[in-house]
């Protein structure tokens, strides 16, 4: 059963924040050079809202098989300690994209909220800053996993 778990877990990683990394690295710089506030929202909202659907499944199949195999291998004990610094940060970062995606409806209108009036070069700018932080934070989960999985802590 691990193998098969673990091999859906990492696929579920893969599509997921390989989509983040996408729309950090391609579609923002792809949105600077789009003329008109209004323009850079609805193709924004477009590509987020169809991303948002994948990324949902996505994060429901990667914290199912989290959960199982945390419980078939007994890996409760290993969070919070440093040789589980792998599973500790995945729970982490886990915990953070649901709550953005609990909320994204009420963040985004928040961020858009009077956008016609707003600098939106300047909105898109903290935009492209956040998605930076949680692909970087994404990655490093990534990279200690797999680090400390394989002997490396
Ligand atoms: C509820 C959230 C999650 C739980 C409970 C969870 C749990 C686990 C467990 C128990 C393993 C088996 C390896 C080990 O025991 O160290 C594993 C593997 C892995 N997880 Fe997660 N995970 C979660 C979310 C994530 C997230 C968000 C990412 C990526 C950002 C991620 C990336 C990985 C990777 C790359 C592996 C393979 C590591 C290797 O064996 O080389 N996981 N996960």
């Amino acid at each position: 059963m691990i193998p098969l778990l673990m091999a859906v877990h990492v696929l579920g990683v893969v599509l997921w924040i390989g989509g983040v990394a996408f729309v950090t690295i391609i579609v923002f710089p792809m949105l600077t050079r789009i003329e008109g506030s209004i323009e850079k929202v609805i193709f924004f909202q477009g590509v987020e809202h169809r991303f948002a659907k994948i990324v949902k499944i996505c994060v429901a199949i990667v914290g199912i098989t989290g959960g199982w195999l945390l419980s078939i291998t007994d890996g409760w004990s290993r969070l919070f300690t440093w040789h589980g610094i792998g599973i500790t940060l995945m729970l982490i970062v886990w915990i953070f994209y649901l709550l953005v995606l609990l909320f994204e409806g009420r963040f985004f209108r928040i961020i858009f909220k009077g956008a016609a009036q707003q600098d939106m070069s300047k909105i898109f700018m903290k935009l492209t800053a956040f998605h930076w932080l949680i692909l970087g934070l994404s990655l490093l989960t990534i990279f200690l996993a797999v680090f400390a999985e394989n002997g490396g802590i």
